[in-house]
């Protein structure tokens, strides 16, 4: 057990001596193309070591470097029905360490705080190699989240030295705000985390599911280095709403969340899939009811159908989608198994032409996408 955490180790070591090999010859990004995503075009020759190529979010002091593949932790102990025990999730997430990830995404609100405290229990040894991110915003007292926003400046400041407890850091990679708050101003949220870079506390910040403006007035006070919102092949809003053009012009990096549309897009779910009634917020989305989910397969089909003479599973082609729109999109998709963390890394290993995708995306858009993304209330919560 020992000599095999040894063996570990050192892989491991290599890996992230590697990583910063390759901090050194990451080109600009605004130079960077947005085409296809090849292993062996991202991965210059100092990273042929790794098994994953690497990319950075935002720029300048706002700067990054990630794997180009996040691992979204969430669902080991939250919204997604049943998961392994603990241990499991931990021995999964340093599996995902081993494997070359170094962007692990939780937030206070997953839970409440047992996603955090699981992420810092599994996570907290690899610190200063490895960034675990999280997010503020939605209000937790005693543990249970209360459904307002809460990011005045004092609250933040206490969540910030709560997430640093519960992940055993001194300073947060990255401190997204999960939902702008309707009664504090951008100016104010950005300028509140600036603050805490000076103390440094917090090295770097995003924002969930705000609008372009938004983006613009925030990064104005204070560089943003990532925007996190919904987007896959079934949720294109931020391709419509100038999302993804204010993150290019302005050197931002973008992290789309639930890259697998929730693990729908994988296949493994039909209009039959019970989720847990008491851990899994896909039962409230209309969506994932069993008409819309019936009406949705088609979307499944053709992505099952266009990998299959590629040797792809769905779940790889709706990752190798988003990646190749931009070197500056690093998805999170999350996960509870070893199997699939494997096929979802194993995405680098395709090499497509943007002819393939544009085959692709046409046939998907010839399907209407049934159902909303999300209920009225957590529509709500989102800038539009
Ligand atoms: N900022 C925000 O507002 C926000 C909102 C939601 C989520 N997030 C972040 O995004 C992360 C990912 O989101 P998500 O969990 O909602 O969605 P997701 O990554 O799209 O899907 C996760 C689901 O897909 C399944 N899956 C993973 N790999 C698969 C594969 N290769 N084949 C088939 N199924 C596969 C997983 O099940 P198994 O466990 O069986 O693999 C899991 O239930 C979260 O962990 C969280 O960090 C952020």
């Amino acid at each position: 057990m020992e000599a095999n955490k040894g063996i570990n180790r050192r892989r491991f070591l290599k890996a992230t001596a590697a990583i910063g090999t390759a901090l050194a010859v990451q080109p600009a990004i605004d130079q960077a193309k947005a085409s296809h995503t090849t292993r062996h075009e991202e991965s210059s020759s100092t990273l042929k070591n790794v098994d994953i190529p690497y990319r950075t979010l935002g720029t300048g002091q706002a700067a990054f470097h990630v794997s180009a593949l996040g691992f979204g932790v969430m669902g080991m102990t939250y919204n997604r029905s049943q998961h392994p025990d603990k241990q499991a999730c931990i021995r999964l997430l340093h599996e995902a360490v081993e494997r070359g990830v170094t962007l692990f995404d939780t937030a206070i609100i997953y839970g409440p705080l047992t996603n955090e405290n699981l992420a810092g229990e599994a996570l907290a040894e690899f610190k200063g190699r490895i960034n675990v991110t999280t997010k503020f915003g939605h209000e937790v007292i005693n543990g249970k989240g209360t459904g307002r926003q809460d990011s005045r400046p004092a609250t933040i400041r206490r969540y910030c030295e709560e997430s640093l407890r519960r992940l055993r850091l001194d300073s947060l990679p990255l401190f997204y705000q999960h939902r702008a708050d309707p009664n504090v101003p951008a100016e104010e949220v950005a300028q509140t985390i600036a603050d805490l870079m000076k103390e440094g506390k917090v090295r770097h910040w995003g924002m969930c599911e705000v609008s372009a403006d938004t983006i613009r007035r925030a990064h104005a006070v204070c560089p943003l280095t990532a925007i996190q919102s919904e987007y896959h092949l079934m949720h294109r809003l931020v391709e419509e709403n100038g999302v993804l053009e204010v993150c290019r012009e302005l050197g931002i990096g973008f992290v789309p969340y639930s890259p697998l549309n929730r693990g729908f897009l994988g296949g493994g779910i039909n209009e039959y899939t019970v989720f847990d009634p008491h851990n899994d917020n896909r039962q409230t989305l209309p969506r994932f009811q069993p008409e819309a989910i019936r009406a949705n397969m088609r979307i499944v089909n053709v992505l099952q159908q266009f990998g299959r003479t590629r040797g792809m599973t769905s779940a790889q082609v709706a990752l190798g989608w988003l990646l190749q729109k931009a070197p500056w999109i690093v998805p999170i998709p999350g996960t509870t198994k070893r199997s699939h963390l494997e096929e979802n890394l194993r995405t680098f290993d395709f090499s497509l032409t943007a002819e393939e995708w544009h085959e692709l995306e046409t046939a998907v858009s010839a399907i209407p996408v049934v159902g909303d993304r999300y209920n009225a209330e957590q529509e709500r919560q989102v800038e539009g």
